[in-house]
């Protein structure tokens, strides 16, 4: 069983009859790294939004640790799924950089000494300290995807979607963040990377999935088994 499975899922946004996303079959597990691909426009952040629950598909069936998805809440689906939006503006919502990152943890009952030293842990590593008690978006737009992707990791979720998460970021700091993506994955954490920055692609990806016009249009497989058509 699939951590996450889609079975032929549609979808069109309301009010605008074009299909984006026609008939997607896919199953993810929690162990490998899955980059989706492909021309901007073609669909990949809907697929994801439609992974989280956040849109709903107009066909076809989410199972998520083999379950409905439709049967699971927001929050249920947040506390199993970690989601890095694609524009982290949208993200950000607390009053300082460390509440930011410690929000998830103090909302799911973590003793303040704990959060504390989590905080600290991510500020160093995405080097946000001097930024602690900043309103988040005052920050600079790569300061504020490492502070939107640290927030998301601080809560340990066992699956990750992370959308176009190199935007705004130099080639040292995708260094920084393709170490700690692989570790967490050698810890057991699945993740999709959303990328059109084929070097981080190529780096970090085991499986990749292209999808054009809202279809997929070549898998490489579980761990690139089959062959894979670029
Ligand atoms: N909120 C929205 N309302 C209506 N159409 C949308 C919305 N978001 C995206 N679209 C359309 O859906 C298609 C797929 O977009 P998107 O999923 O953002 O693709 P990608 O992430 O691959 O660039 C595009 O044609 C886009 O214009
Ligand atoms: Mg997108």
């Amino acid at each position: 069983m699939a951590f996450l499975e889609l079975t032929r899922v549609s979808f069109s946004y309301p009010k605008r009859g074009r299909r984006v996303l026609t008939e997607i079959d896919l199953a993810l597990d929690r162990d490998e790294i899955t980059a989706i691909v492909g021309p901007n426009g073609g669909g990949k952040t809907t697929l994801t939004k439609l992974m989280i629950g956040v849109l709903q598909p107009s066909g076809g069936q989410i199972r998520l640790d083999g379950r409905p998805l439709a049967g699971y809440s927001l929050g249920e689906i947040g506390r199993r799924v970690g989601y890095v939006f694609q524009n982290p503006d949208v993200q950000l919502f607390c009053g300082t950089v460390a509440e930011e990152i410690g929000f998830g943890l103090t909302n799911r009952g973590y003793k303040p000494e704990m959060v504390e030293e989590r905080i600290q842990f991510y500020l160093d590593y995405f080097e946000l300290g001097v930024y602690r008690n900043v309103f988040p978006l005052h920050l600079s737009r790569g300061e504020k995807q490492r502070l939107a992707i640290a927030a998301v990791l601080a809560n340990e979720p066992l699956f990750l979607i992370l959308d176009e998460p190199t935007a705004g970021l130099d080639a040292y700091r995708k260094k920084l963040l393709a170490d700690y993506l692989q570790k967490i994955a050698r810890l057991g954490r699945g993740m999709i990377l959303v990328s059109h920055d084929e070097p981080f692609v190529g780096r970090m990806a085991e499986r990749v999935v292209a999808l054009k016009d809202g279809r997929i249009q070549s898998d490489s497989g579980r761990k690139g088994n089959a062959a894979y058509e670029a």
